[in-house]
């Protein structure tokens, strides 16, 4: 996708001086919407670890790979909290190569993200960017643009992926709240990264300069957090694995072998109807 300046998007609101989450992973996935700052982190994090790039994309491929279950299972709609800046595999471009009629809300807070999503999705009626913290959870429900594509008394997939680490209070809380406004049937889509423990001292290192210098710190949680995170979903096999074991085609096995576990964790939960 061609990119203009950020100052033809008219984006505001945004600190070219401090690096953002969804740049620097931009950065790390091979984008080009990132400053100078971003790159600096993301080469640090290169540094400090050198397959930094291959988690990003682990993430993304996990991601492809959750939305295309879902999809097989017949969920259609879906509401993607910190969708991050439009990047190879977006989740509407996988869901409309299945089915030209599902419906994607997609949810981030940065300005940047939001400008280029919107000019992504120009004139596409099925898919929309609401910009929104996703700790706003009825800002989220009761804007427009959601009400407008997402169908509540039909299953929703609620995508939150490689988000929840951002949110240093209560992720368990947001998702209650989700939870609470779809049908039994609907599906939860989590990624999250891991704890220091299965991390280099440089990358910790690195984790702990970038949380000086952003709005959007990292908080690690373990893997018994993360399936804390589905209380009140039902886990799918595999249940919670690193992002690289959810499900792997055979290109991927083929890709990752002898590199190591990523450390990002990974799970799919179902709600059940009310016994
Ligand atoms: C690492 S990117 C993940 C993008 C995409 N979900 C993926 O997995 O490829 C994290 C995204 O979450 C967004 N984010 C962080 N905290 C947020 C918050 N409180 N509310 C909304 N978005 C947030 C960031 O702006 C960034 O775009």
């Amino acid at each position: 996708m061609s990119r203009p300046s950020d100052s033809a998007l008219g984006v505001t609101g945004m600190n070219p001086d401090q690096p953002s989450a969804a740049r620097v992973y931009d950065a790390l996935l091979g984008g080009s919407a990132n400053f100078e700052v971003d790159r600096l982190l993301a080469q640090r994090m290169l540094l400090a670890e050198p397959q930094a790039a291959r988690f990003a994309q682990a993430n993304r491929g996990f991601l492809r790979r959750a939305v295309g279950a879902l999809l097989d299972e017949g969920v259609d709609q879906f509401v993607d909290l910190g969708s991050g800046l439009p990047t190879v595999g977006n989740v509407h471009e996988v869901v409309h190569d299945a089915d030209p009629q599902g419906r994607i809300v997609y949810v981030d807070v940065d300005p940047v993200a939001v400008a280029y999503g919107r000019q992504l999705l120009a004139g596409e009626e099925r898919a929309t960017v609401v910009q929104a913290d996703i700790r706003d959870v009825d800002a989220i429900l009761s804007d427009p643009a959601t009400g407008r594509l997402i169908d509540f008394d039909r299953p929703v997939g609620i995508l939150a992926v490689a988000v929840l680490h951002f949110i240093a209070e209560d992720p368990a809380g947001i998702l209650d709240r989700f939870r609470a406004a779809v049908v039994a049937g609907s599906r939860l889509v989590v990624s999250h990264l891991t704890t220091p423990a299965q991390m280099s001292r440089e990358v910790v290192g690195v984790v702990q300069r970038y949380n000086t210098s952003t709005t959007t710190p990292l908080t690690f949680r373990s893997r018994d957090q993360v399936v804390d995170l589905f209380t009140g979903w039902e886990l799918v096999p595999p249940g919670v694995v690193s992002v690289d074991q959810w499900r792997p085609e055979p290109t991927d096995v083929e890709e990752s072998a002898d590199l190591g576990p990523v450390p990002i964790w990974a799970g799919l939960g179902r709600l059940s109807p009310p016994v």
